[in-house]
């Protein structure tokens, strides 16, 4: 065994050197395939120096989260449909573009396989919220981040220090006392606030990456959140959050709050 890892090993430190690609041992099991398009491992990654499967598959992109390789445009227009709907940029980096409140996924593309960023998805961590997507939606939303990651794994994009705290709540402040029993937020250092899920996760609601859906389309701003808080229905007829009373200096902390959950935009 150690013999043949040092072989591997060594069959991949000499390759470039020979200043060819290493040999695709995939095809001793595999009939080649989109042979014009590239080697095996640029679409599916796996190790293409070992002839023994659980080497080869190491880290094997499946087919379906390869689609992105073969210029899928449909697929693509629709993965960026559920980005921007979904407003997954509200937390995160793709494709150069979004809020530093959580990691990148220009980088987690070089870092995760396929089936670790689907899970990620379809079990998300307490912190991102659940959105229920098919199984379908997931493999598009995968192809889309790894579309938007190509040439950008080295990213500067160190997320915000976000600090989580155990239960995710800390007592104290604004937001936790007066909103967080029906929303979260991630928000620079204070970290994950708030507990509830009645309501959305208001991450990033100044910023441009948050749906607007104030009125008529419009963005979210301090303005528009104290007139929200003063009475939504005003807003939004059907509107199922109730009043907030807030004094000056409580609004102050609470805009700086979600001020602290923009202000990171790129
Ligand atoms: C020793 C034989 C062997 C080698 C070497 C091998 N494979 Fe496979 N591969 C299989 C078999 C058998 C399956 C059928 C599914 C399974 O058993 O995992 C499979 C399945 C797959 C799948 C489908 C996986 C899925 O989740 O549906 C892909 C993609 C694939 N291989 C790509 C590769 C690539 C790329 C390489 C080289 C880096 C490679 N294989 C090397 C035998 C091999
Ligand atoms: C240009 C990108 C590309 C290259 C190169 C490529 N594949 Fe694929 N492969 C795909 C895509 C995309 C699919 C999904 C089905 C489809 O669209 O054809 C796929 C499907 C497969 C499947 C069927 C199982 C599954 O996961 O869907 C196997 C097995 C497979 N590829 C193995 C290989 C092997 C072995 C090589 C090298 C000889 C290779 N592929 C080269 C993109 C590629
Ligand atoms: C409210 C903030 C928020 C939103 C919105 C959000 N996420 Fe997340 N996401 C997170 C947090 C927090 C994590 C955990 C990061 C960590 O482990 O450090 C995470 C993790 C992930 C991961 C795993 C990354 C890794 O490296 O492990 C993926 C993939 C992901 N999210 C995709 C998405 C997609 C796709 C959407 C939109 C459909 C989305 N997220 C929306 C907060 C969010
Ligand atoms: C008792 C539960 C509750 C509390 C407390 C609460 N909200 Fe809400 N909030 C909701 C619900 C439910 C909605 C969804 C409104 C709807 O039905 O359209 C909502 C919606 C919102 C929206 C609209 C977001 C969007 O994308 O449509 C904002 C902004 C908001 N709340 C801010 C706050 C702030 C800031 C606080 C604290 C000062 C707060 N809320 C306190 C329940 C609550």
């Amino acid at each position: 065994m150690v013999t043949y890892v040092l072989a591997v090993a060594l069959l991949l430190i000499t390759a470039p050197v020979w200043g060819q690609q290493p040999r695709q041992l995939c095809l001793s099991c595999h009939p080649a395939h989109y042979a014009e398009r590239g080697q095996c491992s640029d679409c599916h990654r796996g190790n293409p120096a070992s002839e023994r499967k659980n080497i080869a598959h190491a880290g094997l992109r499946a087919g379906k989260y390869a689609r992105f390789t073969i210029n899928n445009g449909m697929q693509m227009r629709e993965g960026e449909r559920l980005l921007d709907q979904l407003a997954c940029r509200r937390c995160h980096i793709s494709a150069g573009r979004g809020n530093r409140l959580s990691v990148s996924l220009d980088v987690s593309a070089s870092r995760k396989t396929a089936k670790e960023l689907a899970l990620s998805i379809r079990r998300p961590v307490t912190n991102m919220p659940n959105f229920g997507l098919e199984e379908g939606q997931i493999t598009t939303l995968v192809n889309v981040i790894y579309a938007g990651s190509q040439g950008r794994q080295s990213a500067d994009s160190a997320p915000v220090r976000v600090h989580f705290t155990a239960n995710g709540t800390k007592s104290g402040d604004i937001f936790t006392a007066k909103c967080g029993s029906c929303h979260r937020i991630l928000s620079e250092r204070l970290g994950a606030v708030g507990n509830g899920d009645v309501g959305p996760n208001l991450s990033g609601l100044f910023s441009k990456y948050y749906p607007q859906t104030f009125r008529n389309g419009a963005r979210w701003t301090d303005s528009n959140l104290r007139i929200w808080l003063k009475n939504s229905r005003d807003i939004r007829p059907q509107a199922r959050m109730l009043p907030v009373i807030l004094t000056k200096s409580e609004t102050k902390e609470l805009e700086s709050v979600i001020r602290l959950s923009t202000d990171l935009t790129r």
